[in-house]
């Protein structure tokens, strides 16, 4: 999109702005495309009278699902949209920082966004409940893997130490959309490993976790989790990376050096 857009090299306000949304309403299309091809379906173009939730369902599924699932979807995408200085939004600001252009900078943030640790941890979610397979296995596993002293996608948060605000909704939309689908395992494996988790680390979910099995039971494939969570976060990414460009200063910390002092070097001809 960089390489095609004609104001990339424009970093004003004005035609950042034109890109954002420019950014914003191609990545789901091409997203949706993707989707489609990879299972030999025909390409589907959006339609106009749909809005980004229901576009985003048609382009990959062919046909808009009820208001309910729609409206679960939208919820995520709201709650996904914009979360301050996160790992993905930093890496964004930093690029933009040297006076990079917006396509470099979300580009960045895109890799960053999909490490387990940030927004991966959705896909994860899944593949975790996917090994645990029913709510009777729920137990044992997480007992088991917090015995190991294993990190458990979708717990815990650098900034919310006594749970994430986004997740009681999300957790409300999951519940909806899991009676609209008849399919409430995913709900009792979340009860059951959550309740551990709080009991004996006192650790709390974040919106990933929701999120995570709601996704699933749309219809989507898991690998579509995080690049569904890109095409939200596109709106704070591109808030943050306009706000960088109006006041910029180059971001770069510095690092202290905690090694020996001195260190004595062989010459080549000695080593
Ligand atoms: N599962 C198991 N233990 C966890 C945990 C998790 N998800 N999150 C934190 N802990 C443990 C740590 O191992 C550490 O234990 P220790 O004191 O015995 O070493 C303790 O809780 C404190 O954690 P800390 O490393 O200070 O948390 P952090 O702020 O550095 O980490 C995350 C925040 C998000 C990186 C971390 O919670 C995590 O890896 N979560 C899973 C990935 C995820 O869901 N990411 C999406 C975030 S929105």
């Amino acid at each position: 999109m960089g390489l095609e857009d004609k104001e990339t090299t424009n970093s004003s306000p004005e035609a950042n702005m034109r890109k954002a949304i420019r950014i914003l309403a191609k990545t789901p299309t091409a997203l949706a495309a993707f989707y489609r091809s990879r299972k030999g379906k025909k390409i589907l173009k959006p339609k106009k009278n749909l809005n980004i939730a229901e576009n985003f369902f048609y382009m990959c599924f062919g046909k808009v699902p009820q208001k309910e699932i729609v409206k679960a979807f939208d919820v995520s995408l709201i709650l996904y949209a914009e979360h301050s200085f996160n790992v993905s939004t930093f890496t964004a600001r930093t690029i933009t920082s040297s006076l990079s252009d917006i396509h470099g900078a979300i580009t960045g943030a895109i890799a960053s966004l999909k490490g387990p640790l940030h927004g991966g941890a959705n896909e994860e979610v899944m593949h975790m409940m996917n090994k645990i397979k029913k709510p009777e296995n729920a137990f044992k596993w997480i007992n088991d893997t917090l015995d190991k002293k294993e990190v458990v996608m979708g717990f815990g948060h650098r900034v919310y130490k006594s749970g994430d605000s986004r997740v009681p909704t999300m957790r409300k939309y999951f519940a909806k959309v899991a009676k609209i689908k008849k399919d409430k395992k995913f709900e009792k494996i979340y009860d059951i490993v959550e309740k551990v988790m709080i009991e004996r680390k006192n650790i709390y979910p974040n919106v990933d976790y929701p999120t995570g099995p709601t996704y699933h039971l749309m219809g989507f494939d898991t690998d579509f989790f995080t690049p569904i969570f890109v095409v939200s976060r596109i709106t704070g990414w591109s808030a943050h990376i306009m706000e960088q460009h109006a006041a910029n200063k180059l971001i770069r910390p510095l690092a202290s050096y905690k090694g020996n002092k001195h260190r004595k070097v062989l010459q080549l001809n000695q080593r």
